[in-house]
């Protein structure tokens, strides 16, 4: 992770407010205080700037034309894949595929990967708290082969059992998959070891990087892992778009997922020639403006630095999860330590869907509800809670506003 050090400056959050037009407005009356970013980000101008010029001055398909347009598009495209190269520090843009998202990203490893590579009895490893687009793609493939999905334990604090981890790998094991930060309680996964304890016994590993990318400075060279997933829409770029890295040899030795356009070399009724990577992995159309939005949403994230980014979201987590904490009858689900910027409670005697609707009515935006994230959930014994997701943008007093609301939920329920 990268932390800022104390020459680094603080943020001017009143400043970079002003680049995301969403957050000047009223909700129910009150000012917006959007504390749902790990759903989804919003955006800053830079980007709706990117893209609006992306679709007014470049845009035809890419891969594909001779003329100006599609030469000026294509360029945009890749100058964009280069960008994410550089962001994540993978060797080569032959290891970067743009995906619809961190879920399309899963199951192309799933898919295309994994598959081929089961059989009856063998295993896929993976952990508790991780979310349902990192289950289910998993349980689909053991569904498909006769192989078994088998779930590392959690603690109480929501933090992973490496011991068991450790234990439950074996010989069947064919890939490892988990969380960067888990979307649901907020813990940091210990990725690191999660990478060299698998990579001993020769299992590859996929992370899903959803909820780290727009918390930490990605390194894949330095992490090693084989896989790692993310989408643009957490990482204050457009939704549609997201980015599967993958090690180049596994990707070269893998059967494409989807066939069609611009994943081909040639095409007759006798066979068909692939294209090399990535776009092996890009059949059809791919999405141009989100590609070109993403890589100004690295600039804009960058342009700040995620170092600087990393201390100012420590600063909100804390006061969050102390004042939060504070509040008689409110429990906080996750207290693993190291954590990303986010708070999953539940309040005595109250629903977290009524939470979130009582919130609502004073213009504080939160998620409530399981979280696509079922076991994580239940294993703590509720059906749901509330979570407020912090970005560099939200500031003490936004924390302010949401434990009154929060206090006053509860009030009205005893
Ligand atoms: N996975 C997203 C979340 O955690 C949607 O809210």
């Amino acid at each position: 992770m990268n932390r800022a050090t104390l020459a680094d400056p603080p943020l001017d959050v009143a400043r970079l407010r002003a680049d995301f037009p969403i957050l000047a407005q009223t909700i129910n009356g009150r000012p917006l205080v959007y504390l749902d970013n790990g759903a989804s980000s919003q955006r800053p101008r830079a980007v709706i700037d990117a893209e609006r010029r992306y679709a007014e001055e470049m845009h035809a398909n890419v891969h594909r034309g001779v003329h100006t347009l599609s030469q000026r598009a294509t360029d945009a495209f890749e100058a964009a894949r280069e960008r994410v190269r550089r962001f994540i520090n993978a060797r080569s843009i032959r290891e970067v595929v743009f995906t619809r998202g961190t879920t399309e990203s899963i199951n192309l490893v799933a898919n295309s990967f994994l598959r081929p590579r089961l059989k009856p009895g063998d295993e896929i490893l993976i952990s508790w708290l991780e979310h349902h687009a990192n289950i289910v793609p998993w349980q689909m493939a053991c569904e498909a082969t006769g192989a078994v999905l088998k779930v590392a334990p959690i603690n109480r604090q929501g933090e992973l059992d490496l011991d068991a981890f450790q234990a439950l790998l074996s010989d069947r094991t064919k890939l490892v998959a988990t969380a960067h930060v888990s979307n649901a309680l907020g813990t940091v996964m210990p990725v690191r070891e999660i990478v060299t304890l698998a990579h001993a016994r020769g299992v590859p590993v996929l992370l899903d990087g959803a909820q780290a990318v727009p918390h930490f400075a990605l390194d894949m060279q330095a992490l090693d892992c084989d896989f790692y997933a993310f989408s643009g829409h957490k990482l204050y770029g457009p939704d549609g778009i997201g980015v599967l890295y993958g090690r180049e040899s596994l990707l070269e030795a893998m059967p494409p997922w989807q066939g069609g356009g611009d994943m081909i070399l040639s095409v007759s009724f006798t066979g068909t020639t692939y294209n090399q990577l990535p776009f092996k992995f890009e059949a059809g159309t791919p999405h141009m403006s989100g590609a070109v939005g993403l890589a100004a949403a690295i600039d804009y994230v960058d342009g700040i630095g995620l170092g600087r980014i990393a201390a100012w979201e420590r600063m909100l987590l804390d006061y969050a999860s102390e004042r939060l904490s504070a509040i008689d009858g409110l429990t906080v689900i996750g207290t693993a330590k190291d954590k990303a910027s986010l708070v999953s409670f539940v309040l005595d005697g109250v629903h977290p869907h009524d939470i979130g609707t009582i919130l609502d009515q004073q213009g504080v935006a939160i998620r409530t509800g399981h979280h696509c994230a079922m076991p994580a959930i239940e294993f703590f014994g509720v059906p749901a809670t509330a979570r407020a997701s912090f970005a560099f943008y939200n500031t003490r007093e936004e924390i302010d506003v949401l434990v009154d609301a929060v206090t006053a939920a509860r009030d009205m329920f005893r």
